[in-house]
Protein backbone atom coordinates (compact mmCIF):
# COMPACT_ATOMS: atom_id res chain seq x y z
CA UNK A 1 0.00 0.00 0.00
CA UNK A 2 1.30 3.56 -0.70
CA UNK A 3 -0.07 6.94 0.72
CA UNK A 4 0.91 10.64 1.02
CA UNK A 5 1.28 10.73 4.87
CA UNK A 6 1.51 7.12 7.23
CA UNK A 7 -0.08 7.90 10.68
CA UNK A 8 0.94 5.42 13.24
CA UNK A 9 -1.59 5.15 16.09
CA UNK A 10 -5.46 6.12 16.10
CA UNK A 11 -5.48 8.18 19.34
CA UNK A 12 -7.00 11.44 19.51
CA UNK A 13 -3.39 12.95 17.24
CA UNK A 14 -3.50 10.47 14.50
CA UNK A 15 -7.48 10.65 13.99
CA UNK A 16 -7.52 14.32 14.37
CA UNK A 17 -4.46 14.29 12.24
CA UNK A 18 -6.13 12.29 9.90
CA UNK A 19 -9.46 14.28 9.51
CA UNK A 20 -7.48 17.92 9.23
CA UNK A 21 -5.31 16.07 6.00
CA UNK A 22 -8.41 14.55 4.44
CA UNK A 23 -10.13 18.06 4.41
CA UNK A 24 -6.71 19.82 3.11
CA UNK A 25 -6.95 17.02 0.19
CA UNK A 26 -4.02 14.87 1.64
CA UNK A 27 -4.10 11.33 1.53
CA UNK A 28 -3.49 9.48 4.98
CA UNK A 29 -3.60 5.77 6.12
CA UNK A 30 -4.05 5.27 9.96
CA UNK A 31 -2.47 1.73 11.14
CA UNK A 32 -3.91 1.19 14.92
CA UNK A 33 -2.67 -1.47 17.11
CA UNK A 34 -6.18 -2.17 18.95
CA UNK A 35 -9.76 -3.19 17.55
CA UNK A 36 -12.31 0.00 17.36
CA UNK A 37 -14.39 -1.27 20.70
CA UNK A 38 -10.53 -0.91 23.11
CA UNK A 39 -9.80 2.19 21.47
CA UNK A 40 -13.23 3.59 22.10
CA UNK A 41 -13.07 2.62 26.23
CA UNK A 42 -10.01 3.76 27.14
CA UNK A 43 -10.65 6.23 30.06
CA UNK A 44 -8.61 8.71 29.72
CA UNK A 45 -8.49 12.93 29.42
CA UNK A 46 -11.73 14.80 29.98
CA UNK A 47 -10.67 18.41 29.79
CA UNK A 48 -10.61 20.36 26.52
CA UNK A 49 -9.46 23.73 25.81
CA UNK A 50 -11.17 26.12 23.79
CA UNK A 51 -8.75 26.02 20.73
CA UNK A 52 -8.90 21.87 21.14
CA UNK A 53 -12.83 22.58 20.87
CA UNK A 54 -13.09 25.08 17.79
CA UNK A 55 -10.34 22.41 15.95
CA UNK A 56 -12.62 19.60 17.19
CA UNK A 57 -15.81 21.34 15.10
CA UNK A 58 -13.71 22.69 12.23
CA UNK A 59 -12.63 19.15 11.86
CA UNK A 60 -16.24 18.18 11.33
CA UNK A 61 -16.40 16.51 15.20
CA UNK A 62 -18.46 19.17 16.97
CA UNK A 63 -21.92 18.44 16.64
CA UNK A 64 -22.03 15.60 19.88
CA UNK A 65 -19.61 17.99 21.39
CA UNK A 66 -22.00 21.13 21.51
CA UNK A 67 -24.60 18.80 22.59
CA UNK A 68 -23.06 16.90 25.82
CA UNK A 69 -20.04 19.06 26.16
CA UNK A 70 -19.74 20.78 29.60
CA UNK A 71 -19.17 24.22 29.09
CA UNK A 72 -17.00 25.31 32.22
CA UNK A 73 -16.11 28.56 32.86
CA UNK A 74 -14.19 28.47 36.19
CA UNK A 75 -12.77 25.96 38.68
CA UNK A 76 -12.34 25.68 42.39
CA UNK A 77 -9.57 25.19 44.67
CA UNK A 78 -9.97 23.98 48.01
CA UNK A 79 -7.04 24.52 50.48
CA UNK A 80 -7.33 25.05 54.22
CA UNK A 81 -10.83 24.11 54.19
CA UNK A 82 -11.83 26.72 51.95
CA UNK A 83 -13.08 27.13 48.58
CA UNK A 84 -11.97 29.77 46.17
CA UNK A 85 -13.49 30.08 42.57
CA UNK A 86 -10.61 30.98 39.59
CA UNK A 87 -13.12 32.52 37.00
CA UNK A 88 -11.86 32.07 33.55
CA UNK A 89 -13.35 34.45 31.10
CA UNK A 90 -13.10 37.62 33.33
CA UNK A 91 -9.21 36.75 33.31
CA UNK A 92 -8.78 35.49 29.41
CA UNK A 93 -11.03 37.87 27.39
CA UNK A 94 -13.93 35.46 27.55
CA UNK A 95 -12.06 31.52 27.14
CA UNK A 96 -14.08 28.77 28.87
CA UNK A 97 -13.14 24.93 28.83
CA UNK A 98 -15.32 21.81 27.59
CA UNK A 99 -15.86 18.88 29.76
CA UNK A 100 -15.97 16.39 26.97
CA UNK A 101 -14.28 12.80 27.74
CA UNK A 102 -11.71 11.91 25.20
CA UNK A 103 -13.56 8.54 24.94
CA UNK A 104 -15.72 10.26 23.10
CA UNK A 105 -13.32 12.26 21.21
CA UNK A 106 -12.30 8.86 20.03
CA UNK A 107 -15.66 7.54 18.99
CA UNK A 108 -16.62 10.72 17.43
CA UNK A 109 -13.59 10.59 15.12
CA UNK A 110 -13.50 7.30 14.01
CA UNK A 111 -16.84 7.44 12.93
CA UNK A 112 -15.92 10.36 10.58
CA UNK A 113 -13.41 8.75 9.23
CA UNK A 114 -14.87 5.41 8.44
CA UNK A 115 -17.88 7.58 7.05
CA UNK A 116 -15.82 9.43 4.94
CA UNK A 117 -12.01 9.26 5.10
CA UNK A 118 -8.78 7.35 4.16
CA UNK A 119 -8.12 3.79 5.65
CA UNK A 120 -7.92 3.55 9.34
CA UNK A 121 -7.04 -0.04 10.26
CA UNK A 122 -7.96 -1.64 13.53
CA UNK A 123 -5.21 -4.54 14.66
CA UNK A 124 -2.90 -3.18 12.66
CA UNK A 125 0.41 -2.97 14.43
CA UNK A 126 3.15 -1.28 13.52
CA UNK A 127 6.74 -2.88 13.54
CA UNK A 128 9.75 -0.39 12.39
CA UNK A 129 8.99 2.76 10.08
CA UNK A 130 12.23 2.57 7.75
CA UNK A 131 14.23 5.14 5.54
CA UNK A 132 13.21 8.48 8.30
CA UNK A 133 15.84 9.88 6.34
CA UNK A 134 15.56 9.11 3.22
CA UNK A 135 13.05 10.17 0.41
CA UNK A 136 11.05 6.68 0.72
CA UNK A 137 10.17 6.26 4.09
CA UNK A 138 8.07 3.48 5.01
CA UNK A 139 6.08 1.43 7.97
CA UNK A 140 6.41 -2.14 8.13
CA UNK A 141 3.20 -3.55 10.32
CA UNK A 142 1.17 -6.62 10.58
CA UNK A 143 -2.29 -6.87 9.67
CA UNK A 144 -4.54 -9.84 9.55
CA UNK A 145 -1.89 -12.19 10.38
CA UNK A 146 0.27 -10.85 7.49
CA UNK A 147 3.22 -8.86 7.23
CA UNK A 148 2.57 -5.71 5.20
CA UNK A 149 4.64 -2.65 4.35
CA UNK A 150 3.11 0.82 4.04
CA UNK A 151 5.42 3.19 1.60
CA UNK A 152 4.65 6.72 2.18
CA UNK A 153 6.07 10.67 1.77
CA UNK A 154 5.66 10.88 4.91
CA UNK A 155 5.37 9.24 8.35
CA UNK A 156 3.96 10.71 11.78
CA UNK A 157 4.14 8.60 15.05
CA UNK A 158 1.36 9.32 16.75
CA UNK A 159 1.64 5.88 18.29
CA UNK A 160 1.46 7.26 22.49
CA UNK A 161 4.19 6.57 24.65
CA UNK A 162 4.93 3.45 24.81
CA UNK A 163 5.03 3.35 20.72
CA UNK A 164 7.76 2.53 18.17
CA UNK A 165 8.37 5.01 15.91
CA UNK A 166 10.42 7.65 18.10
CA UNK A 167 12.86 4.18 17.60
CA UNK A 168 13.40 5.13 14.11
CA UNK A 169 15.05 8.38 15.44
CA UNK A 170 18.72 7.39 16.00
CA UNK A 171 19.64 7.56 19.78
CA UNK A 172 22.77 9.85 19.24
CA UNK A 173 20.57 12.41 17.43
CA UNK A 174 17.44 12.63 20.22
CA UNK A 175 17.67 13.79 23.73
CA UNK A 176 15.38 13.19 26.31
CA UNK A 177 13.98 14.79 29.61
CA UNK A 178 11.93 13.37 32.37
CA UNK A 179 10.64 14.07 35.65
CA UNK A 180 9.30 11.39 37.76
CA UNK A 181 7.00 12.92 41.09
CA UNK A 182 6.83 10.82 43.99
CA UNK A 183 3.27 10.13 43.98
CA UNK A 184 0.58 8.41 41.73
CA UNK A 185 -3.26 8.52 40.90
CA UNK A 186 -5.76 6.81 41.56
CA UNK A 187 -8.62 7.31 39.20
CA UNK A 188 -12.19 6.09 39.54
CA UNK A 189 -15.48 6.83 37.51
CA UNK A 190 -18.92 6.41 38.98
CA UNK A 191 -22.57 5.81 38.56
CA UNK A 192 -22.94 8.97 40.70
CA UNK A 193 -24.20 12.71 39.80
CA UNK A 194 -21.08 15.12 39.86
CA UNK A 195 -21.14 16.92 43.64
CA UNK A 196 -20.17 19.98 42.64
CA UNK A 197 -20.88 22.38 38.97
CA UNK A 198 -17.01 22.63 38.29
CA UNK A 199 -13.96 20.74 38.84
CA UNK A 200 -12.17 20.95 42.56
CA UNK A 201 -8.63 20.82 42.81
CA UNK A 202 -8.28 20.05 46.42
CA UNK A 203 -5.07 20.23 48.75
CA UNK A 204 -5.31 18.96 51.83
CA UNK A 205 -2.94 17.28 55.01
CA UNK A 206 -4.26 14.00 53.32
CA UNK A 207 -3.08 14.67 49.86
CA UNK A 208 -4.52 16.15 46.83
CA UNK A 209 -7.93 14.83 45.16
CA UNK A 210 -9.84 16.32 42.17
CA UNK A 211 -13.33 16.20 41.25
CA UNK A 212 -14.62 15.47 37.78
CA UNK A 213 -17.65 14.56 36.13
CA UNK A 214 -18.27 13.00 32.69
CA UNK A 215 -21.43 13.80 32.42
CA UNK A 216 -24.61 15.08 34.35
CA UNK A 217 -24.80 11.37 36.09
CA UNK A 218 -20.83 10.36 35.63
CA UNK A 219 -18.43 11.55 37.86
CA UNK A 220 -14.71 11.18 37.35
CA UNK A 221 -12.91 11.08 41.04
CA UNK A 222 -8.85 11.32 41.75
CA UNK A 223 -6.70 10.55 45.34
CA UNK A 224 -3.46 11.35 45.36
CA UNK A 225 -1.74 7.66 46.40
CA UNK A 226 1.89 6.41 47.05
CA UNK A 227 3.78 5.00 44.02
CA UNK A 228 3.01 1.45 43.99
CA UNK A 229 -0.16 1.39 45.27
CA UNK A 230 -2.59 -1.55 44.20
CA UNK A 231 -5.99 -0.49 43.54
CA UNK A 232 -6.96 -3.32 44.96
CA UNK A 233 -6.30 -2.10 48.34
CA UNK A 234 -8.92 0.37 48.13
CA UNK A 235 -12.38 -1.10 47.95
CA UNK A 236 -15.23 1.63 47.19
CA UNK A 237 -15.66 2.87 50.71
CA UNK A 238 -12.27 3.50 51.54
CA UNK A 239 -12.49 5.54 48.46
CA UNK A 240 -15.61 7.79 48.70
CA UNK A 241 -14.78 8.20 52.77
CA UNK A 242 -11.31 9.18 51.62
CA UNK A 243 -12.52 11.77 49.28
CA UNK A 244 -14.89 13.24 51.99
CA UNK A 245 -12.11 13.97 54.12
CA UNK A 246 -9.77 15.60 51.37
CA UNK A 247 -12.78 18.03 50.09
CA UNK A 248 -14.32 18.94 53.69
CA UNK A 249 -14.52 22.24 54.20
CA UNK A 250 -14.96 24.08 57.63
CA UNK A 251 -18.04 25.68 56.54
CA UNK A 252 -20.23 22.87 55.94
CA UNK A 253 -18.73 20.11 58.02
CA UNK A 254 -21.50 17.56 57.06
CA UNK A 255 -21.13 17.44 53.15
CA UNK A 256 -20.73 14.22 51.94
CA UNK A 257 -20.39 12.73 48.33
CA UNK A 258 -23.51 11.28 46.35
CA UNK A 259 -21.81 7.55 46.35
CA UNK A 260 -22.50 5.32 43.48
CA UNK A 261 -21.07 2.11 41.85
CA UNK A 262 -17.50 2.69 41.02
CA UNK A 263 -17.01 1.31 37.12
CA UNK A 264 -13.32 1.50 36.57
CA UNK A 265 -10.51 1.88 39.08
CA UNK A 266 -6.84 1.97 38.06
CA UNK A 267 -3.75 3.98 39.20
CA UNK A 268 -1.60 6.12 37.25
CA UNK A 269 1.99 7.26 37.69
CA UNK A 270 2.88 10.64 36.80
CA UNK A 271 5.33 11.81 34.69
CA UNK A 272 7.46 14.20 33.06
CA UNK A 273 8.73 13.34 29.68
CA UNK A 274 10.17 14.85 26.67
CA UNK A 275 11.83 13.77 23.52
CA UNK A 276 13.53 16.47 21.18
CA UNK A 277 13.70 16.93 18.33
CA UNK A 278 10.08 16.01 17.28
CA UNK A 279 11.57 15.18 13.76
CA UNK A 280 13.83 13.00 12.07
CA UNK A 281 13.83 13.58 8.16
CA UNK A 282 10.35 12.34 7.14
CA UNK A 283 9.06 11.34 10.44
CA UNK A 284 7.19 13.68 12.91
CA UNK A 285 6.53 12.74 16.39
CA UNK A 286 2.92 13.99 17.41
CA UNK A 287 1.39 13.50 20.92
CA UNK A 288 2.42 11.34 23.78
CA UNK A 289 4.77 9.64 21.55
CA UNK A 290 7.21 12.92 22.31
CA UNK A 291 6.13 14.42 25.18
CA UNK A 292 4.19 13.24 28.53
CA UNK A 293 3.00 15.78 30.97
CA UNK A 294 1.88 15.14 34.89
CA UNK A 295 -2.12 15.07 34.35
CA UNK A 296 -2.58 18.01 36.91
CA UNK A 297 -4.11 20.61 34.53
CA UNK A 298 -5.06 18.48 31.83
CA UNK A 299 -2.62 19.32 29.35
CA UNK A 300 -2.13 15.75 27.57
CA UNK A 301 -5.08 15.51 24.96
CA UNK A 302 -4.65 19.28 24.35
CA UNK A 303 -1.09 19.17 23.95
CA UNK A 304 -1.81 16.21 21.34
CA UNK A 305 -4.12 18.16 19.18
CA UNK A 306 -1.75 21.78 18.70
CA UNK A 307 0.99 19.58 17.70
CA UNK A 308 -0.84 17.84 14.99
CA UNK A 309 -2.91 21.07 13.88
CA UNK A 310 0.57 22.59 13.26
CA UNK A 311 1.93 19.82 11.74
CA UNK A 312 -1.56 19.57 9.69
CA UNK A 313 -0.79 23.30 8.53
CA UNK A 314 2.81 22.55 7.59
CA UNK A 315 1.64 19.43 5.50
CA UNK A 316 -0.94 21.21 3.57
CA UNK A 317 1.66 23.94 2.74
CA UNK A 318 4.35 21.69 1.53
CA UNK A 319 1.79 19.99 -0.57
CA UNK A 320 -0.30 23.18 -1.62
CA UNK A 321 2.81 25.16 -2.48
CA UNK A 322 6.23 22.79 -1.96
CA UNK A 323 7.12 25.29 1.11
CA UNK A 324 9.35 23.28 3.50
CA UNK A 325 9.59 26.07 5.96
CA UNK A 326 6.46 25.22 8.25
CA UNK A 327 7.40 21.44 8.32
CA UNK A 328 11.15 22.70 8.95
CA UNK A 329 9.73 24.77 12.04
CA UNK A 330 7.59 22.04 13.28
CA UNK A 331 9.83 20.85 16.16
CA UNK A 332 10.59 23.77 17.30
CA UNK A 333 6.88 25.20 17.18
CA UNK A 334 5.26 22.75 19.12
CA UNK A 335 8.37 22.47 21.28
CA UNK A 336 8.01 26.01 22.81
CA UNK A 337 4.30 25.13 23.69
CA UNK A 338 4.91 21.58 25.50
CA UNK A 339 7.69 23.40 27.96
CA UNK A 340 5.42 25.73 29.00
CA UNK A 341 2.61 22.97 29.37
CA UNK A 342 5.22 21.01 30.94
CA UNK A 343 5.76 24.00 33.08
CA UNK A 344 2.32 24.79 33.90
CA UNK A 345 1.51 20.88 35.02
CA UNK A 346 4.42 20.80 37.51
CA UNK A 347 3.77 24.12 39.13
CA UNK A 348 -0.44 22.93 39.42
CA UNK A 349 1.08 19.01 40.39
CA UNK A 350 3.88 20.38 43.20
CA UNK A 351 1.77 23.04 44.02
CA UNK A 352 -1.38 20.69 45.12
CA UNK A 353 0.15 17.34 45.81
CA UNK A 354 1.91 16.54 49.54
CA UNK A 355 5.71 14.61 48.81
CA UNK A 356 6.54 11.54 51.29
CA UNK A 357 7.62 13.50 54.24
CA UNK A 358 7.28 16.98 53.42
CA UNK A 359 8.65 19.72 55.76
CA UNK A 360 5.89 21.61 57.33
CA UNK A 361 7.44 24.48 55.72
CA UNK A 362 7.13 23.34 52.14
CA UNK A 363 3.28 22.92 53.20
CA UNK A 364 3.04 26.85 54.26
CA UNK A 365 4.66 27.82 50.86
CA UNK A 366 2.41 25.46 49.13
CA UNK A 367 -0.77 27.16 50.90
CA UNK A 368 0.99 30.49 50.29
CA UNK A 369 0.84 29.95 46.84
CA UNK A 370 -2.48 29.26 46.27
CA UNK A 371 -3.29 31.97 48.63
CA UNK A 372 -1.65 34.30 45.81
CA UNK A 373 -3.84 32.78 43.41
CA UNK A 374 -7.13 32.90 45.55
CA UNK A 375 -6.74 36.32 46.11
CA UNK A 376 -7.26 37.34 42.09
CA UNK A 377 -4.76 39.67 40.19
CA UNK A 378 -1.99 38.70 38.14
CA UNK A 379 -1.45 35.06 39.60
CA UNK A 380 -5.19 34.22 39.11
CA UNK A 381 -5.13 35.53 35.87
CA UNK A 382 -2.07 32.97 34.65
CA UNK A 383 -3.74 30.17 36.30
CA UNK A 384 -6.33 30.94 33.87
CA UNK A 385 -4.63 31.98 30.99
CA UNK A 386 -2.90 28.37 30.92
CA UNK A 387 -5.66 26.75 31.71
CA UNK A 388 -7.82 27.48 29.37
CA UNK A 389 -4.71 27.31 26.83
CA UNK A 390 -2.57 28.98 24.74
CA UNK A 391 -4.20 30.24 20.84
CA UNK A 392 -3.58 27.31 18.30
CA UNK A 393 -1.92 29.96 15.75
CA UNK A 394 0.44 30.87 18.35
CA UNK A 395 4.46 30.37 17.95
CA UNK A 396 5.36 32.27 20.70
P1 LIG B 1 -2.58 7.90 22.65
O1 LIG B 1 -3.93 8.31 23.11
O2 LIG B 1 -1.72 7.10 23.57
O3 LIG B 1 -2.78 7.11 21.30
C1 LIG B 1 -1.76 6.33 20.73
C2 LIG B 1 -2.40 5.28 19.86
O4 LIG B 1 -1.40 4.56 19.19
C3 LIG B 1 -3.19 4.26 20.69
O5 LIG B 1 -4.48 4.12 20.15
C4 LIG B 1 -2.35 2.99 20.58
O6 LIG B 1 -3.15 1.83 20.66
C5 LIG B 1 -1.70 3.18 19.23
N1 LIG B 1 -0.43 2.46 19.07
C6 LIG B 1 0.57 2.31 19.96
N2 LIG B 1 1.58 1.59 19.43
C7 LIG B 1 1.20 1.29 18.16
C8 LIG B 1 1.81 0.55 17.11
N3 LIG B 1 3.02 0.00 17.25
N4 LIG B 1 1.15 0.43 15.93
C9 LIG B 1 -0.09 1.00 15.77
N5 LIG B 1 -0.70 1.70 16.74
C10 LIG B 1 -0.07 1.84 17.92
N6 LIG B 1 -4.52 13.70 30.02
C11 LIG B 1 -5.24 14.61 30.63
O7 LIG B 1 -5.22 15.78 30.19
N7 LIG B 1 -6.06 14.27 31.71
C12 LIG B 1 -6.12 12.98 32.18
O8 LIG B 1 -6.84 12.69 33.12
C13 LIG B 1 -5.35 12.01 31.57
N8 LIG B 1 -5.40 10.73 31.99
C14 LIG B 1 -4.61 9.81 31.38
C15 LIG B 1 -4.60 8.49 31.81
C16 LIG B 1 -3.78 7.53 31.21
C17 LIG B 1 -3.78 6.11 31.72
C18 LIG B 1 -2.92 7.93 30.15
C19 LIG B 1 -1.99 6.91 29.49
C20 LIG B 1 -2.95 9.24 29.70
C21 LIG B 1 -3.78 10.19 30.31
N9 LIG B 1 -3.81 11.51 29.86
C22 LIG B 1 -4.55 12.42 30.47
C23 LIG B 1 -3.05 11.96 28.73
C24 LIG B 1 -3.89 11.95 27.44
O9 LIG B 1 -4.85 10.94 27.49
C25 LIG B 1 -2.91 11.78 26.32
O10 LIG B 1 -2.08 12.92 26.30
C26 LIG B 1 -3.58 11.57 24.95
O11 LIG B 1 -4.20 10.30 24.90
C27 LIG B 1 -2.54 11.70 23.84
O12 LIG B 1 -3.06 11.28 22.63
P2 LIG B 1 -2.16 10.54 21.56
O13 LIG B 1 -3.05 10.31 20.39
O14 LIG B 1 -0.90 11.30 21.39
O15 LIG B 1 -1.72 9.17 22.23
C1 LIG C 1 -9.51 15.47 34.39
C2 LIG C 1 -8.19 15.10 34.44
C3 LIG C 1 -7.25 16.02 34.81
O1 LIG C 1 -5.95 15.68 34.85
C4 LIG C 1 -7.59 17.30 35.17
O2 LIG C 1 -6.63 18.18 35.56
C5 LIG C 1 -8.91 17.68 35.11
C6 LIG C 1 -9.87 16.75 34.73
C7 LIG C 1 -10.52 14.48 33.98
O3 LIG C 1 -10.15 13.34 33.71
O4 LIG C 1 -11.71 14.83 33.95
Amino acid sequence: MRTSVGIVGGGPAGLLLARLLHRAGIDSVVLESRDRSYAERRQRAGILEQATADVLREAGAGARLDREGMVHDGIELRFDGRAHRVDFPSHTEGRRVVVYAQTEVVKDLIALQLADGGPLLFGAEARAVEGADSARPLVRYTHEGRERTLACDYVVGCDGFHGIARGAVPEALRTTYERTYPYSWLGILAEAPPAYDELIYAHSPRGFALASMRSPTVSRLYLQVPNGTDAADWPDGRIWDELDARFALRAEPGRRFVRGPVTQKSVLPMRGWVTEPMRHGRLFLAGDAAHIVPPTGAKGLNLAVADVVVLARALEQWYAHGSPAALDAYSGTCLRRVWRAQHFADSMTTTLHTEPDQSPFETRLQLARLDRIASGGHAAAELAADYTGLPLTTTG
